[in-house]
């Protein structure tokens, strides 16, 4: 931390994300919500922060992020969006109901990943909201940002006007989407006022702009919270030099004097089993035995794996007995019904 650094309270850390152009999508504050048989269970307090239910879609951290990313669809220069992923995205469904919310047409540009053309989950959602959807070859996502600039000027050509959302492909869409979440640790600032506890965890799933974002506001916010991001993919590149690129960025953009390097960024990649978007073992347990305490319903591609992680950090002795945890729930979970066949050959808890 910059050792002239004064921190904000949340009210004033909302005060200067409130002056950042943005739409409004989500039902927020999503609730933070106690945990009473799991923690019993597991001997801690556990924390869940509900952003599963941000209400756009069945919900998610990217109704968040979009936000923000869309707030430029308000100036009226736009008839529809695009943008792209996987055929089984949480971030296209999400941005495909924004889209609706503001009377644009949308245009995804998908690649299917390990769901293939199964009519199910993300891929169905995107039937029933009316997207335009375009599939191209190939597996590697990182090709999408090409697809998507020809989709581009397919449309341009066609006299429509898109507004192009690169996403996390896209390095000012992925700043907009961390103050998205300093907003929602904002939130949790204050909900832990009211709850009267501080937590000594943060858990998040997340390839890089979710935890930007929590990592950012709780710098901003002074928390001691160890924060520790979960990531769902095998990055090829230094992916915390891109979370504290993100954390830097959107620092700059709040007028706050932090300055975040890779080695302030706990980030472990020893969920993510065999590739981005094949379930774990351990990911389906950890799914299911809060779905048996609690009735909340995680995702098999992300979250399962950021709660599997938590769960093995409890039992190695990082996460001590008593201590306070916040579960950041970022959503995702109608992919459960495109996961149908892994999920369900899974009966025990055992
Ligand atoms: C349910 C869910 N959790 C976590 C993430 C990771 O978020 P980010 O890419 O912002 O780090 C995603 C991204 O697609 C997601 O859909």
């Amino acid at each position: 931390m910059s050792s002239n650094f004064v921190p904000l309270t949340a009210q004033e850390l909302v005060a200067k994300i409130n002056k950042i152009p943005r739409v409004s999508l989500a039902l927020l504050p999503t609730i933070l919500e106690f945990a009473p048989n799991i923690s019993k269970e597991l001997g801690i307090k556990l924390y869940i922060k509900r952003d599963d239910c941000t209400a756009l879609a069945f919900g998610g951290n990217k109704t968040r992020h979009l936000e923000f990313i869309m707030a430029k669809a308000l100036s009226g220069n736009y008839d529809c969006i695009l943008t792209g992923a996987s055929s089984q995205s949480n971030f296209c469904r999400q941005a495909v109901a924004a889209a609706n919310k503001l009377n644009l047409d949308s245009f995804l540009v998908l690649m299917h990943g390990i769901k293939g053309k199964m009519m199910q989950g993300n891929f169905l959602l995107y039937n029933i909201l009316g997207a335009n959807v375009n599939v191209v070859e190939g597996e590697d996502l990182e090709q999408i940002p090409k697809h998507l600039d020809i989709k581009y000027n397919e449309l341009i050509k066609e006299g429509r006007k898109p507004l192009l959302i690169y996403g996390g492909f896209g390095k000012e869409d992925t700043v907009l989407a961390g103050i998205s979440y300093a907003n929602a640790m904002a939130e949790i600032d204050l909900q832990m006022k009211d709850q009267n506890f501080m937590a000594d965890h943060l858990f998040v799933t997340a390839a890089n702009m979710t935890q930007a974002g929590c990592e950012l506001g709780a710098k901003v916010l002074n928390w001691p919270t160890r924060i520790q991001g979960v990531s769902p993919v095998y990055w090829e590149m230094n992916i915390k030099k891109d979370i504290a690129r993100i954390c830097n960025e959107g620092a700059k953009m709040l007028d706050v004097n932090l300055e975040f390097t890779d080695s302030m960024i706990n980030h472990d990649n020893n969920y993510v089993g065999e590739k981005y978007g094949a379930p774990t073992t351990d990911g389906i347990k950890a799914m299911k035995l809060l779905a048996k305490k609690e009735g909340i319903i995680l995702d098999p591609v992300y979250t399962s794996k950021g709660f599997a992680a938590l769960l093995d950090y409890i039992k190695r002795g990082i996460i001590k007995k008593g201590e306070n945890v916040i579960f950041m729930f970022t959503g995702g979970s109608p992919a459960v019904f495109a996961y149908n066949e892994e999920l369900s050959k899974s009966q025990s808890l055992d």
